[in-house]
Order: structure tokens, then C-alpha cells, then sequence
């Protein structure tokens, strides 16, 4: 039984092999291939042999995307060193304080960013540049009972340490995201809007236990509100914009939607550390 298992395990594999194979002609393999390398190979700091490679920074979270996503799949908590991993990144946003200049970022960014660190903190960075902050985990253990035995659980609580531009402003809002599975993320930006839209159900009103609202968030491709697909709040459109995204924010990486470095004003190494030699770091 267990063998004919075994043999259905390797007949499905082949079929998948033939049916990806044939999914593909030449010129898409090769940019397949073009496009992992560019998610696998590290991005090093300027300036660089390699220009084709350099811009990372001055600010980042890590070198690559894979570091963050391994195997294309989900981060985990820990590193290997028992710290918390770079795949757990504070977002931060404060609160609005009702001007038109808060309003007018909140409808093109969805968030306020804080005004020193941005809208995310910065594990790592370059030479002669401080990170922004590094992050600690502890665990709260809280018990509970189920069918009348005792049982632990244990929440984490994540803080931030070592802030290195002084200290956050009062209404800082942090949020704590793990680097999700990236599987199917292309399918994804091919769903027709309305079978998305067709499936909101806010309330659950038709009680089969899922409620879901869709987001309409400005992009910065189209210069208009489009319906959010990507992040866990559905914050970005369109996979090209969260690809570029992820570039700038999490690795310092400029592209045709996000240009120049991802330093705030108050960040004055950042602003004057060695530039790579192209303006853009990754072209279109
Ligand atoms: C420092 C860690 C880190 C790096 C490096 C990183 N990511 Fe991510 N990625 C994340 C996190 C965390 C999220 C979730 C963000 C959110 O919800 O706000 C995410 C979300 C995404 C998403 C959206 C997934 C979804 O379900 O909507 C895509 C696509 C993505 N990343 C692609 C990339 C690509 C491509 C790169 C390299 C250019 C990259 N990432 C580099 C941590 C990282």
C-alpha cells in the first residue's frame, strides 16, 4: 500500500515537472531565472566593483530578499543565534493630528510615518551610519485550562532597544510583521478585481463565518485609489509597487517608484553616506 503510495508521490511529480516545463519557453525561462537571482543574490553597499549589485542602504532590514522569505516561504521568529530574526520588522505610524498635511500623507500613504526613524525600523546598516534600532523579544506565560487541565501559552511581547536617533515620538503606533509565504503572489495580481469585490462580505451576512472588506489604497503606478492585494492589510495594489516597495524599504534599494535614499531629514549620516553610482539601483 505504502509503495503505491510512493509511486502516485513520483508520477505527480513528473506530471507537475512536464506541466511547468512546458508552461515556459526560452525567453520567459531566462527571465525566470533573471528575477530569482535578483530575490537570492545579496545586494552589497556602495561603492562597489560590482555597480550592477550595490545601493544597499544605508539603511536595511537585510541583504536579500530570501533572507527574509527563505525558500520564496514564510520568515521565522528566531535566528539561528537565538535573537529575533530580521523577518520580524516594527512598522511604525503615529497618530493624526487632524492638519491637512497629515491628512493629505494619510491619502497617499494609508499612515503617518514617524518623524525620525520612517515607517519602518532599520536593523542593520552601512558603515559609519548607526541602525536604527534592534528588537527583543520576551514571552509572557499565561495559563489556561482545557478539558479541565492546565496548560501554558505564551505570548510574545516584542520591543525595540538601542534606539540610536533618541527616542520615538509620543503617539507611535508599532506593529510587529512577519515575512509572509510569497507563493502565488503573480496569480494574485491576475485576479479580476470584480471576483475580488463580488467576495466582500463585511458583516458576514450570509453567516458562513468570514467576513472580509476590500481596501482601496492610493498607487503610486497609477496615481489613483486601486484595490489593495498585498502586506496583511491589503495596503498595496499592484505586485510590481510591493516588489519596489520591499526593495527601498527593507533593503535600501532605489527604483523608478521609490527614488533617492530611504533616510528622513533627521537622519544626517544616512543622507550623506556614499551613493551608488547609478541614480536608480534597480531599473524597471
Ligand atoms: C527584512 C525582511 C524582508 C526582506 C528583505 C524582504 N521582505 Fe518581503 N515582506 C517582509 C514582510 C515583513 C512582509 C509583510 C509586510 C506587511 O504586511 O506590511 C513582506 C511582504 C512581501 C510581499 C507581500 C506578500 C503578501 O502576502 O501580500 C511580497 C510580494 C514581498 N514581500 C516580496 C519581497 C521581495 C521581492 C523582496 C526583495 C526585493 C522582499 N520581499 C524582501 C519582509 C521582507
Amino acid at each position: 500500500m505504502k509503495q503505491n503510495f510512493n509511486f502516485l508521490i513520483l508520477i505527480l511529480f513528473f506530471a507537475i515537472n512536464l506541466y511547468s516545463s512546458q508552461k515556459m519557453n526560452n525567453e520567459e525561462y531566462d527571465k525566470f531565472m533573471l528575477g530569482r537571482s535578483f530575490f537570492t543574490i545579496p545586494w552589497v553597499e556602495a561603492p562597489s566593483a560590482t555597480t550592477a549589485r550595490d545601493g544597499l542602504g544605508p539603511l536595511f532590514n537585510a541583504n536579500t530578499c530570501i533572507g527574509c522569505h527563505p525558500n520564496n516561504a514564510r520568515g521565522t521568529l528566531y535566528s539561528k543565534s537565538n535573537r529575533a530574526s530580521k523577518s520580524l520588522i516594527p512598522k511604525l505610524s503615529i497618530d493624526s493630528n487632524n492638519t491637512n498635511l497629515h491628512q493629505s500623507i494619510l491619502e497617499n500613504q494609508g499612515l503617518i510615518p514617524e518623524p525620525i526613524y520612517g515607517e519602518q525600523i532599520a536593523i542593520s546598516s552601512i558603515n559609519d551610519v548607526p541602525y536604527e534600532a534592534k528588537v527583543n523579544i520576551d514571552f509572557e506565560k499565561i495559563k489556561l485550562y482545557f478539558d479541565d487541565e492546565e496548560h501554558f501559552i505564551y505570548k510574545p511581547k516584542y520591543t525595540l532597544t538601542n534606539l540610536n536617533y533618541g527616542s520615538l515620538h509620543k503617539t507611535t503606533n508599532i506593529t510587529y510583521r512577519l515575512a509572509p509565504t510569497l507563493y502565488g503572489m503573480g496569480l494574485i495580481d491576475e485576479i479580476d478585481e470584480n471576483s475580488i469585490l463580488e467576495n466582500v462580505d463585511e458583516n458576514d451576512s450570509n453567516n458562513d463565518g468570514i467576513s472580509g472588506k476590500a481596501n482601496f489604497v492610493y498607487s503610486k503606478i497609477t496615481q489613483k485609489k486601486e484595490l489593495g492585494r498585498y502586506t496583511y492589510k491589503a495596503s498595496v495594489a499592484f505586485l510590481k509597487e510591493q516588489v519596489a516597495n520591499a526593495a527601498f524599504n527593507d533593503m535600501g534599494l532605489s527604483t523608478s517608484l521609490n527614488q533617492g535614499e530611504n533616510c528622513t531629514e533627521f537622519q544626517i549620516e544616512c543622507n550623506e553616506a556614499p551613493k551608488a553610482r547609478d541614480e536608480i539601483d534597480i531599473t524597471d
